[in-house]
């Protein structure tokens, strides 16, 4: 039973929390895997608020509805009155009203935080420009899935190569909460903020897990299990152009065939996806077999069901309500 109502951050979660989502999701995409759909969404509504486009989280979101015997509204900017003619507040206390459960992909951080504030149903975050949880979820999973022989999760040490995107701080955030070794490696500047460093260094003091940032690629890759990039430009609040972004991070932080083997000999490489092929990886690591992006791609659905089926357990109604419910309806319905 969750104690926490809405899936904002992942830190106000304990590891135990996170690990029975992760549980709970590796069991439900068996029992899909294998043609077995538990219908445990039946009747239930999902809003799906996009301030931004989408590929994974949009479909893994629908699809899972779908799966779970439930039906997804996709709600973006100029389908709903949202930003126009309503204000985030109204819009929030209405739309809670209207379905089950609420997803919002948003552009600053602050406003899925005020929709939660104000929503009576739980609101799962699906990005900002501050984290990216469902992600985090996603990739942990697909670590477990691709653990190295014989060594146990908190064994392993991720190394995230470039620029502190909400995706990178999303990482740290869960890998430091379940005891990882987490390093960024990237250059100043662009490297996780103090704020985000002390959640995850107050993460490894009750975890046992480590955490540094470093320019030096050896100290980054050295005896790394995984390594994970994410683009370096067309995120949110960015005014930089492709051109000023290659200059920052080209070539140093591109990861390439020759950076992998830097990392431990069974390394896999991870992104979140879209990639900029030829900019923050090339081609050649993007699609050798020790790429696990696109499995990590799938494990978004993977871990958006645990997620969803997490949240609405929590939701029951009143037994006792329903049966007289049922009895004035059963009534009601003679009489016509
Ligand atoms: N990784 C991810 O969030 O992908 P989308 O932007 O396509 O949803």
């Amino acid at each position: 039973m969750p104690r926490l109502k809405h899936y904002i951050d992942s830190t106000p979660f304990t590891k135990e929390e996170l690990m029975h989502i992760i549980n709970l999701s590796l069991t439900l995409k068996k029992c899909i895997k294998n043609g077995y759909y538990p219908q445990l969404l039946t009747n239930k509504t999902l809003g799906m608020i996009f301030e931004q486009s989408s590929t994974r989280t949009r479909i893994s979101f629908e699809t899972a509805m779908e799966q779970l015997g439930g039906h997804a509204q996709y709600l973006a900017p100029g389908h709903i009155q949202m930003g126009a003619h309503e204000n985030l507040v109204d819009t929030a206390t209405v739309v809670s009203r209207l379905v089950d459960i609420v997803m919002a992909r948003v552009n600053r951080h602050e406003s899925v935080e005020i929709f939660a504030k104000h929503s009576s149903v739980p609101v799962i975050n699906a990005m900002s420009n501050y984290n990216h949880p469902t992600q985090e979820l996603g990739d942990v999973t697909t670590m477990i899935e691709h653990l190295p022989p014989s060594k146990k999760l908190e064994e392993c040490k991720v190394a995230f190569v470039g620029d502190a995107t909400q995706v990178c701080v999303s990482l740290g955030f869960i890998t430091t909460k379940l005891g990882m070794n987490y390093v960024q490696f990237g250059p100043a500047g662009y490297q996780i903020p103090d704020d985000r460093m002390k959640i995850m260094q107050d993460n490894c003091e009750k975890s046992g897990g480590s955490v540094f940032i470093t320019e030096n690629v050896d100290e980054a890759l050295k005896d790394a299990d995984f390594v994970y990039t994410d683009v370096w430009y067309g995120l949110y609040d960015d005014e930089r152009s492709e051109d000023e972004c290659k200059e920052i991070f080209y070539p140093k932080y591109q990861v390439t065939d020759a950076m992998m083997k830097k990392a431990a000999p069974h390394a896999k490489f991870m992104h979140c996806l879209p990639a900029s092929r030829g900019m923050e990886v090339t081609d050649e690591v993007l699609d050798a077999p020790y790429s696990i992006a696109v499995d990590e791609a799938e494990n978004r659905l993977t871990t958006i069901r645990g997620l969803l089926v997490y949240f609405m357990e929590s939701v029951k109604g009143d037994a006792a309500v329903v049966e007289q419910a049922k009895k004035e309806l059963s009534e009601l319905l003679a009489t016509i």
